[in-house]
């Protein structure tokens, strides 16, 4: 099962990674926890570049996604689907169709084609949006990084694309309250997946 967790800054996503791994982990299945961008070595050095480096284009900003999301899905997640095991992904695809289409403006429809060619076609089974208001979820972020330092609009966009996709792909999607406690949201979330 190939789980991703999307959702605006702060809302408690790696949280709720951790806590479906122990859950998961209890019933005897392999999980892995991973994120986008930032798996490997690879998605370590594209991380940096990404979030803590010099400005760039908007294009620039996709492909450095992109890349990281191609490397990432052909060594790290589909080799663990297909041994049988669990992949939790901390942001995925869907981050790059709301972050860089619905806030930044660039084209969705090249996004979703540029999409499939870093996946190689590959969609979650499941995605867990953890929805919450912007405000609480930037007041929550230590440490912003260059996309956390965008304008309230911008994050504005961020969650109102999020909840629109939801709404396209219903049987894909969950969305969650994320605006309460990290045991209540993990187990709506654990619900959401049993
Ligand atoms: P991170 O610190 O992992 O943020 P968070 O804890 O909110 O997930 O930083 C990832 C940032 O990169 C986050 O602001 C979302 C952004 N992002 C995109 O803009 N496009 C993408 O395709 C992905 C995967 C992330």
């Amino acid at each position: 099962m190939f789980v991703t967790l999307e959702g605006p800054e702060g809302a408690g996503k790696s949280t709720l990674a951790r806590a479906l791994a122990s859950r998961l982990e209890a019933s005897g299945v392999e999980v892995v926890v991973t994120r986008e961008p930032g798996a490997g070595t690879f998605g370590a050095g594209v991380r940096r570049l990404l979030l803590e480096g010099e400005a760039m284009t908007p294009w620039a900003e996709v492909f450095l996604f992109l890349a990281d999301r191609a490397n990432h899905v052909a060594t790290l997640v589909r080799p663990a689907l297909e041994r049988g095991a669990w992949v939790i992904c901390d942001r995925h695809a869907d981050s790059t169709v709301v972050y860089q289409g619905y806030a930044r403006g660039l084209d969705i429809g090249e996004l979703r084609r540029l999409n499939r060619l870093a996946t190689g076609g590959l969609v979650p089974d499941k995605t867990l949006l953890l929805d919450l208001p912007v405000e609480i979820g930037l007041a929550r972020v230590q440490d912003a990084n260059r996309l956390d330092a965008e304008s309230v609009d911008f994050h504005q966009r961020v969650r109102d694309g999020f909840l629109t996709e939801a709404t396209l792909e219903p049987s894909r999607w969950v969305v969650i309250d994320a605006d309460q406690t990290a045991d209540a949201v993990a187990e709506a979330a654990w619900s959401s997946l049993a």
